[in-house]
This record gives structure tokens, C-alpha cells and sequence, in this order.
């Protein structure tokens, strides 16, 4: 395995890389870290590349991250808002990425419809990023699944809770990678906010070869009970703010707090993508506990943006 099997390649999904690349992404991730700590200059990796950003939603982590990691490594990139670029106004995809592709070497794309990054993909012949979708995100759960095994040691054998919003992209992403990499997965959730089925069939293929387990369960401390990891996401996703109080009632039985949590190992680790709603999914004193490790979690995707660009860009 090395650098060259991933040039060149999309990123849509957790699903497009084998476990053998996302340890070996993780692996890179974390010697990048090593790097960035021992203040080693790396900027002849992507000298010369320039990167695109389109984004139609807000983003702090992903795009700070991405455009950090980019100028770190000797590049450049530029934020393009989907609604400034002709694409607001109805330019095609597949025309703005025949055009795109002629000026950039790679673009990182959060859109609304996974189905836009696909045509995306296919009329560009330059990487496509998923910098977050309604069915995936894959960046993050790469910077997760580096972040369990730096805080842990391990990823398999492990039993990861995740609670609340089942369909969410987050989950889709963890659950991908957790089942390839050998960690059980239990995810809480109510009846009508069951994951995405073809990614839940993907996964269990994924965990068949692996020998993890993934469980659908209905009752929280059920998932909780003597987890490695509690993990939760947003109950109202982007997009998502007409159905909000729906949402929060549905889910008001999965909130992450220091009562369900004391079901957990004792150094169980909470952990969480961010931007959290704090009495919501998860309470304040959680997310502020001791047992809390996102802000380690959010600097990785630094560590993590910086693997993946520097293999698919140079
Ligand atoms: N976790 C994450 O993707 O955060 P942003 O929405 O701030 O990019
Ligand atoms: N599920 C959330 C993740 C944000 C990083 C959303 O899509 O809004």
C-alpha cells in the first residue's frame, strides 16, 4: 500500500476505499500529526496544487481544516459558494465540472444531494472530496476512527454506542468504517430514523469479513451498556430545520447525558463530529466532562484532511 493506489481517486464515500487504505490514511494521519508537532516543513508535498472548495451549506471544521491542510502542505484554495458560482443561477453540474477540472486539481464539495457530488464525479477527471452530503461524511469519520485509536489503542474489539439520529450522514460514515476496521457498532435510534438501507447492507458486508457486529436497538442503554465510545451527531441536520420539532421530540429519548452515561466503561470516551446542541443530543456536563475527547476529535480533522489530500492530489 502507498500513495500511489489512491492517486487521482474520488473520495464520495467510506465506501470507496478498502480497509487496507483507510489504515493506511488513518496511519499517515497520525505521522502528519507527529510531523506538525515536531515543526517539520512539508510544503513541497502539494507545491503548485490548488484545491476548490463548493460549498452549499455552513461548515467550520471541514473548510478550515481542508484550506489549513492545503497551505501546509505547499498548496492553495479557494472557498467557492455554490450560490456565487453560475451553478446558483442553473449552470449544469456536469458543464461547471468540465470547466472546473481544466483549473483545479481537486475539489472538495457539501452539498444538499449525495446524487450532485456523483455527477460531479463523474464529468470531472480530477478527485472529488466529500466534504459532507445528506448520506455521508466521510472526512469526519476518518478523523473519528484515528482518534478511537489514538485514545484507545485499538478499533477492533471495540463497541462504539452511537445514539439518536440513525439516517444521519455521520452515522452512515462511522458505521462504514467501524464495521471495516472491526468495531462493534450499536446504534439507538427510533423507528422511523433507521439508517440509509443500502449503506446499512454495505456495512454488514463490510463487518461479515471483519467480524464486527452492527445492532439496530431501541433502547439506549442497551447500546450504552459497557461501550468503548458514546457518539452522537445533531438531531435537526442541515436541511432538515422545517421538521425541528418533530425531530427533537422523536428523539428527546436518545440524548446523550451523565444518567445514560454511567452505563458506559468507566473511560469510555465521548465523542461527537461538532457543531453539538448542548441540551439537546447530548448535556452540557458530558460534553464537558472529563470522558469528552472532541476537541481532539475536531483538531484531527486537520491531521486527517492532510492524509487525504496529500494522496488523492499528488
Ligand atoms: N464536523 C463538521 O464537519 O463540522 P463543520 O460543519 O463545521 O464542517
Ligand atoms: N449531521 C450534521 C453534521 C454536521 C457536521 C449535518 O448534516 O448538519
Amino acid at each position: 500500500m502507498n500513495f500511489r493506489s489512491l492517486r487521482g481517486r474520488d473520495l464520495l464515500s467510506i465506501a470507496d476505499l478498502t480497509p487496507e487504505e483507510l489504515k493506511f490514511l488513518i496511519d499517515l494521519s497520525l505521522d502528519f500529526k507527529r510531523r506538525f508537532y515536531a515543526g517539520e516543513r512539508i510544503i513541497s508535498i502539494l507545491e503548485g496544487k490548488v484545491l476548490g472548495l463548493i460549498f452549499q451549506k455552513h461548515s467550520t471544521r471541514t473548510r478550515v481544516s481542508l484550506e489549513a491542510a492545503m497551505s501546509q502542505l505547499g498548496g492553495r484554495s479557494f472557498y467557492l459558494s455554490w450560490s456565487e458560482l453560475q451553478l446558483g443561477r442553473g449552470e449544469p453540474i456536469k458543464d461547471t465540472a468540465r470547466v472546473l477540472e481544466r483549473y483545479l486539481d481537486g475539489i472538495a464539495a457539501r452539498v444538499y444531494r449525495h446524487r450532485d457530488l456523483v455527477e460531479l464525479a463523474e464529468y470531472a477527471r480530477i478527485p472529488i472530496i466529500n466534504a459532507l452530503s445528506d448520506l455521508e461524511h466521510p472526512l469526519q469519520a476518518i478523523a473519528d476512527m484515528m482518534t478511537i485509536l489514538e485514545k484507545k489503542g485499538r478499533i477492533e474489539g471495540l463497541k462504539i454506542a452511537f445514539l439518536g439520529d440513525g439516517s444521519d450522514n455521520v452515522l452512515h460514515s462511522l458505521m462504514l468504517a467501524a464495521s471495516m476496521l472491526g468495531a462493534n457498532i450499536y446504534i439507538a435510534t427510533a423507528p422511523s430514523y433507521d439508517p440509509n438501507k443500502d449503506i446499512l447492507r454495505r456495512a454488514e458486508e463490510e463487518a461479515s469479513r471483519s467480524g464486527a457486529e452492527i445492532r439496530i436497538v431501541r433502547d439506549p442503554v442497551e447500546a450504552v451498556e459497557n461501550a468503548d465510545v458514546v457518539y452522537t451527531d445533531v438531531w435537526v441536520s442541515m436541511g432538515q430545520e422545517a421538521e425541528r420539532e418533530k425531530r427533537i421530540k422523536d428523539l428527546q429519548k436518545y440524548q446523550v447525558n451523565s444518567e445514560l452515561a454511567k452505563h458506559a466503561k468507566k473511560d469510555f470516551i465521548f465523542m461527537h463530529c461538532l457543531p453539538a446542541h448542548r441540551g439537546e443530543e447530548v448535556t452540557e456536563d458530558v460534553l464537558e466532562s472529563p470522558n469528552s475527547v472532541v476537541w481532539d476529535e475536531a483538531e484531527n480533522r486537520l491531521h486527517t484532511a492532510k492524509a487525504v489530500l496529500a494522496v488523492l492530489l499528488s
